[in-house]
C-alpha cells in the first residue's frame, strides 16, 4: 500500500476487536437462526452496546456532532459532554429535546470533579485534518478513545471486519466482508463498504459514498457526499474526493482533491 502511513498519527490506536468480536459473532449466529420475524440487527445490539462507557466526550459541537447526539440517545451512553475549543463559554448543544454541554478548554477534565467520569472520547467532525488536531490535543491531556460508536441500523456483515477506535459509524452503513477500518472513523449515513477493503486512520466518508471491493484509502482522506470508488483502487493519504465524483484510477498524489466523473484533480 502507498502513502498509506502519515507521520503525526498519535500512537494510541488501539483496536477494539474483542469489542467487535463479541458483535459479529452475535450478528452471524442471529442471521442464521432464522427466527421469523426477528431482525438481526436487535440481536447485534446487546453486545455492541454492552461494552460502551456511560460517559462520553464528543469531539466538535457542530452539525456532525448534533447527529451524534442523536445517534447515541439509542445507546446506554448516559451523559455527554462535548468539545469545541472555539465555542464561547456557556453554549450547549441541543439535540433531541435535550440540551448538553460544550466545553472549550481541555483544562475542564482535569480540574473539575464533576466531569472526572469522562476518560473516553470519539470524534465528530467531518475534517480529517481537524479530526487529527483534537484527537492530538485529547491524547495530550490524557483522555483515551471510546470504542467507535455504531448506530443500531448501521450493518457489518463479515466477523472478519475490524473497526478502529474513537469514530462514528451512521445509521444506514453497510460494511461487508474482510474490512479494516483505521481509527477516528467517520462513516456517514449510508456509507457503502465493499469486501476486503481498507481505510486508513482519520478516514471520513461523507453520505452516500460507495466504495468498492478491493479499495485501499490512505490516511486522512475524505470522500465526498456521493462519490464512488471504483474496485482495486488505491488513495494516497490525504486526498479529498469531491461530492458525486467516480473515481476510476488510483490517486497517487499525497493530498490531492480531484472531482467529477471521471474524477480529475481540481
Ligand atoms: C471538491 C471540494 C472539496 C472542493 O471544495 P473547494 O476547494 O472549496 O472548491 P470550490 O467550492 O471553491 O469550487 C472550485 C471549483 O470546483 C468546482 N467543484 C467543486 N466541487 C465540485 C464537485 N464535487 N464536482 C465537480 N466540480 C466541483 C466548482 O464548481 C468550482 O468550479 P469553477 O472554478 O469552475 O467555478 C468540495 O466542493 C466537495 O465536493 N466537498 C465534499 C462536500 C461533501 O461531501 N459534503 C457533504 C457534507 S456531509
Amino acid at each position: 500500500m502507498k502513502n498509506v502511513r502519515q507521520e503525526g498519527v498519535p500512537s494510541v490506536t488501539p483496536r477494539y476487536e474483542e469489542y467487535l468480536d463479541g458483535i459479529l459473532t452475535s450478528h452471524v449466529m442471529a442471521e442464521c437462526d432464522g427466527a421469523p420475524g426477528r431482525h438481526p440487527m436487535q440481536l447485534d445490539q446487546r453486545p455492541r452496546m454492552m461494552s460502551y462507557p456511560r460517559h462520553l466526550i464528543v469531539l466538535g459541537a457542530g452539525g456532525l456532532a448534533h447527529e451524534v447526539l442523536a445517534y447515541a440517545s439509542t445507546s446506554p451512553i448516559e451523559h455527554i459532554v462535548l468539545v469545541d475549543e472555539t465555542a464561547p463559554d456557556g453554549t450547549r448543544a441541543a439535540s433531541g429535546g435535550q440540551s448538553f454541554e460544550v466545553v472549550n478548554d481541555w483544562r475542564v477534565f482535569e480540574s473539575r470533579t464533576d466531569l472526572a467520569p469522562f476518560r473516553q472520547f470519539i470524534v465528530a467532525v467531518g475534517s480529517p485534518a481537524l479530526k487529527r488536531k483534537l484527537v492530538a490535543a485529547a491524547l495530550a491531556h490524557g483522555l483515551t478513545p471510546a470504542p467507535t460508536l455504531i448506530h443500531e441500523h448501521a450493518n457489518i456483515y463479515g466477523a472478519d471486519t475490524t473497526i478502529g477506535v474513537g469514530g462514528v459509524i451512521a445509521p444506514g452503513c453497510r460494511l461487508t466482508t474482510n474490512i479494516r477500518i483505521g481509527a477516528y472513523p467517520v462513516l456517514g449515513i449510508n456509507t457503502l463498504i465493499g469486501h476486503d477493503s481498507t481505510l486508513g486512520d482519520y478516514v471520513t466518508c461523507n453520505p452516500g459514498c460507495h466504495v468498492s471491493g478491493n479499495v485501499t484509502i490512505g490516511s486522512g482522506v475524505l470522500i465526498g457526499t456521493g462519490a464512488i470508488v471504483r474496485e482495486k483502487i488505491l488513495l494516497a493519504d490525504d486526498v479529498t474526493i469531491g461530492a458525486q465524483a467516480c473515481v476510476v484510477a488510483d490517486i497517487d498524489k499525497v493530498g490531492s482533491v480531484v472531482v467529477g466523473v471521471p474524477a480529475r484533480p481540481l
